[in-house]
């Protein structure tokens, strides 16, 4: 992977979103792979601004969310599906309709994540992925023990994701247990992975799955099997590395 340290995350944003526009210049119907979480949030933040300076015609774009939350009720506002229309859909003009979140519902479990795949299929994959990287290496929600080949499916959250992400939610208990998430196979089937991550918490995570053993119990060492990725990282999330 090119790794690429950064003073803010501010700077990583603009390096990411610079790399986003030019390829929505160069392909106006680019497929983008979403990340939610606090991580991207420059990266989106960026491009909104970019877009105000110098509009694109952003109404072909197309994009997929990385996972969903199980079992919430439609319209939650940190349902994905919302935190996505929220931060991505609306900031940078896009058609809710060209975007997709994998189907949360309990009702159609069993069909959701193959669904999905066809759809990231159908749709000629995507192009660019970003990625952020929890406190326990995974990546979408592919908690350790991940399989590398792994599609979109129903995972469990592991106690300290549901804890990372209780901030979300008005208490920890109200943390879904399981979410729809694309899986390590289908992450690594995108053209372009930038992976970011900011911050000391984020130092063991981003080390492993840099520069150590390719592992499923360090889902985030999936990118050493991908031919192009791009890591954006600050001072304290680089620290660990060698
Ligand atoms: C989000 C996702 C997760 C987050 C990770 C880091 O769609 O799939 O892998 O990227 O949990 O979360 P933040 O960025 O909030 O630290």
């Amino acid at each position: 992977a090119e790794v690429i340290v950064l003073d803010t995350e501010t700077a990583a944003g603009t390096l990411a979103a610079a790399s986003i526009r030019a390829l929505i210049m160069r392909k106006p119907d680019a497929v983008l792979g979403l990340a939610t979480g606090s991580t991207p949030l420059s990266v989106y933040a960026a491009l909104a601004a970019s877009l105000a300076e110098e509009p694109l015609d952003m109404s072909r774009v197309r994009g997929f969310a990385l996972d969903e939350y199980v079992g919430l009720p439609a319209g939650h506002p940190e349902s994905y599906r919302a935190v996505i229309t929220r931060d991505v859909v609306v900031p940078l003009g896009l058609d809710p309709a060209n975007i997709r979140t994998p189907n949360g519902d309990v009702a159609t479990l069993e069909t959701a994540g193959l669904d999905y795949e066809a759809a990231i299929v159908a749709a000629g994959g995507v192009d660019v992925q970003i990625l952020g990287i929890g406190q326990t290496g995974h990546v979408g929600f592919n908690e350790p023990g991940s399989s590398f080949a792994s599609v979109t499916r129903i995972k469990t959250l592991t106690e300290k994701t549901r804890i990372d992400n209780a901030r979300f939610f008005a208490s920890p208990d109200d943390v879904p247990i399981h979410c729809m998430t694309q899986g390590l196979g289908t992450i690594r089937r995108a053209r372009h992975l930038i992976l970011l991550a900011f911050g000391e918490e984020k130092a063991d995570a981003i080390a492993s799955a840099v520069e150590g053993p390719v592992s499923s119990s360090k889902p985030g060492s999936v990118i050493q099997l991908h031919p192009h990725v791009t890591v954006l990282v600050d001072e304290a999330a680089a620290s660990r590395l060698a």
